[in-house]
């Protein structure tokens, strides 16, 4: 394997194509990326009741989601300790306990083996079964029903591992009510790297107009839009009106998490008023109670990724988990995100309004696949394999914001959250400790800056 201290160049603007496509970096990444950071897992609405679970991975691990009988969140490893078989074959449910289908030990919903099938005959009751229950995590918690967890006994607390990404996405997700997510979740399978789909959604603002060029054109026919009256993303199309001045920010937080924000387009992409509306309707609040600034990243249309494989695009809803498969190839989860106070009748427009865009044949998700695959798979060539790709845009032109925290840029056209993202990949590759990593965040409140 190639020495991992020179994957990353350049302050994060230039990566070794090896990292798309080599079988050993990717076994690396399972070790000291996904064994070590805060994952996401799901989100509290999905489990709300005693009993009620999901199964889902962590890296390529295998775990059960579990909402226990006296009301605490768990999680724990989908592996028997008997003879190592799943013990829940079963993606969502409700249940007392999880019965191994192999030999029947029986475990909680808190993972304790709670029966063995001929204990007194076999084992004489000479078995351990508090030594015997489901491997925990090492810690789990929630940020605002967004519910991860992390194998890492040592990894700092969740909001510290967020750090000012949190303080991001509290301008939409610190509402009344508070969001959720509609499941269950819609479900692919893409023939790329899970790295390619989550530096998209941390800040490529660059293909927006050009690799969706006929699907911005769609949907602008779709609102009746055509002739002098167009959609504001439609300035985008064929770069032929990108203007950097005042359209949005990129910005790059401490930990390797980041954004894109168009400012003024939460709405852009919807064809029924009422998400407007609802925006409108919510903005006097949030404008009165903590501000201006509030109310502009509430209004903005947002690209996000959360270190390592989490996305969501705030304003087209949707809520991507990039589960890694292999070194070339991802389990993609889509939710759609809403304001848990809309009517329902919006939630559903939302809901199909992300399956048209970003549903597994969704306009938008298609375009992107096809790039996302042939990014990945170009590198099956040796030769190409040892070479670089670049991230450099923007450089010249970001830095600390008087008002905001991060690395910003002004335009939406950068690359500056994806630079963030590598260094902390690199970090986290070349072994660092937590304290060498620095995640601390510079956590103010909306109404600091208000
Ligand atoms: S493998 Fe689960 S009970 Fe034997
Ligand atoms: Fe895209």
């Amino acid at each position: 394997m190639k020495d991992v201290s020179a994957l990353i160049q350049e302050n994060g603007a230039v990566q070794d194509r090896s990292i798309y496509w080599d079988r050993d970096i990717y076994e690396l990444e399972q070790e000291r990326i996904f064994a070590r950071s805060w994952l996401f897992l799901t989100h509290e609405s999905q489990i709300p009741l005693a009993g009620d679970f999901i199964t889902t991975r962590m890296g390529e691990d295998e775990v059960i989601v579990s909402r226990h009988t006296d009301g605490s969140l768990q999680a724990y490893i989908n592996s028997c300790p008997h003879r190592g078989n799943q013990v829940c074959y079963a993606e969502m449910g409700n249940t007392k306990s999880f019965t191994c289908a192999y030999h029947g030990w029986a475990f909680g919903t808190d993972g304790k083996l709670i029966t063995v099938p001929l204990e007194h005959e076999t084992y004489y009751d000479n078995i351990d079964k508090a030594r015997f229950g489901l491997q925990q995590v090492a810690q789990i918690e929630s940020y605002r029903g967004l519910v991860f967890a992390t194998f890492d006994p040592t990894a700092p607390p969740l909001m510290s591992f967020l750090g000012d990404m949190a303080w991001y996405m509290d301008a939409f997700m610190d509402v009344p009510g508070g969001t959720e997510l509609l499941g269950p979740p819609m479900k692919s399978i893409l023939d790329c790297n899970w790295k390619v789909p989550v530096e998209n959604f941390i800040g490529d603002g660059y293909h927006v107009g050009w690799a969706h060029a006929a699907a911005l054109d769609a949907i602008n026919r779709l609102q009746g839009l055509g002739g002098a009256e167009t959609n504001p993303l439609m300035s985008m199309q064929g770069n032929a009106g990108y203007n950097p001045d005042g359209t949005g920010i990129q910005v790059s937080t401490l930990g390797g998490h980041g954004m894109g924000i168009i400012w003024e387009t939460a709405a852009a992409l919807h064809v029924n008023p009422a998400y407007g509306e609802w925006l409108a309707y919510r903005t006097e609040t949030i404008r009165a109670e903590r501000g201006e600034w509030a109310a502009k990243l509430y209004n903005g249309h947002w690209d996000a990724s959360i270190f390592p494989n989490c996305s969501f695009l705030y304003g087209t809803n949707t809520f991507k988990h990039w589960q890694p498969a292999g070194p070339r190839s991802i389990e993609v989860f889509t939710w759609t995100l809403v304001e848990k106070e809309m009517p329902e009748e919006l939630k559903q427009y939302l809901a199909m309004m992300n399956m048209m865009t970003f549903g597994t044949a969704g306009m938008l998700e298609t375009d992107d696949g096809e790039n996302m695959e042939g990014c990945t798979g170009s590198n099956r060539g040796w030769m190409t394999r040892q070479g670089k790709v670049y991230a450099g845009m923007g450089q010249v032109n970001e830095g600390p914001h008087p008002e905001l925290p991060g690395i910003v840029s002004e335009g939406i056209v950068a690359e500056t959250s994806y630079r963030g993202f590598y260094r902390a990949w690199a970090d986290m590759m070349s072994g660092k400790s937590w304290e060498e990593m620095s995640r601390g965040a510079s956590r103010r409140s909306i109404k600091e800056v208000a």
